[in-house]
């Protein structure tokens, strides 16, 4: 096929497991150990804040604990080299693709860096412990919240991924089991509209089948292989 000029990448847990984040659904991973309904739910949430923020606020101190992997700063390399129109999309509410050196990144599934009040909607940076009675610096209501998506709720940006999806010649899936949606439709979408999928994982996914071509192995080894081969 032609070489691909606009790539979309959707990024997940995988693609910082290297860096010592945890992954969700390891057998060792944060939805064996927390409820989904009681830290990633606006119910669980209202039933106890307190609880959620201490979740939420230890992904935080773990997320600044990490570097940036090998795997980061390939999709930032194939980035910078400017050669291809690469829009990252990423589920992780971490930072370590902006870290890496990457641009261009949405946050489907929202940012531990932000804070966002459940009650005006206003949004700001969140600090690093974020304390679950500190009011609302717009309108004062006690309902902070870390700006994260939960389930239940609509991700960000998607009309411009839907767009960028439409428009790619090439959609890689990197680290994602592929359980969550509408990430987990991307690659029917990007196909459907023409792109060639390509898949990065660990070991195949719920939806390896659907992809053009699938490769295993840990992201650090593939993706930088990955770039590499593109900018040859
Ligand atoms: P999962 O934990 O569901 O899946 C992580 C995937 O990464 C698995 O398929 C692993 O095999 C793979 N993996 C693990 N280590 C890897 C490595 N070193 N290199 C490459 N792949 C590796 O995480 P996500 O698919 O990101 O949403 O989960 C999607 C969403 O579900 C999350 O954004 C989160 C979660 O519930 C919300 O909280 C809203």
């Amino acid at each position: 096929m032609a070489t691909p000029h606009k790539i979309v990448v959707l990024t997940g847990a995988g693609i910082s497991a290297e860096s010592g984040i945890a992954t969700f659904r390891a057998a060792d991973g944060l939805w064996e150990r927390h409820r989904i309904e009681d830290v990633a739910t606006p119910e669980g949430f209202a039933r106890d804040p307190a609880l959620v923020h201490r979740f939420y606020n230890a992904r935080r101190a773990a997320a600044a604990a990490a570097e940036p992997n090998a795997a980061h700063k390939a999709l930032a390399r194939l980035q910078a080299a400017g050669r291809h129109d690469l829009l990252i999309v990423t589920q992780n509410v971490d930072d370590l693709h902006e870290r890496g050196g990457a641009s261009n990144v949405l946050h489907m599934h929202g940012s531990l860096a932000g804070a966002l009040c459940a009650e005006c909607g206003h949004r700001w940076p969140a600090p690093a412990a974020m304390p679950p009675e500190d009011p609302c610096p717009a309108c004062a209501a006690p309902q902070t919240r870390p700006d994260i998506v939960w389930f239940g709720e609509i991700p960000y940006h998607m009309d411009q991924i839907w767009d960028a999806l439409r428009e790619a010649d090439l959609f890689v899936s990197i680290g994602t089991s592929g359980q969550v949606y509408p990430a987990a439709a991307f690659a029917q979408d990007a196909a459907r509209a023409g792109a060639r999928t390509l898949e990065l994982n660990l070991e195949p996914s719920a939806l390896t089948a659907e992809f053009d071509e699938a490769r295993q192995g840990p992201a650090t080894r593939l993706v930088p292989a990955w770039v590499d081969s593109l900018l040859a």
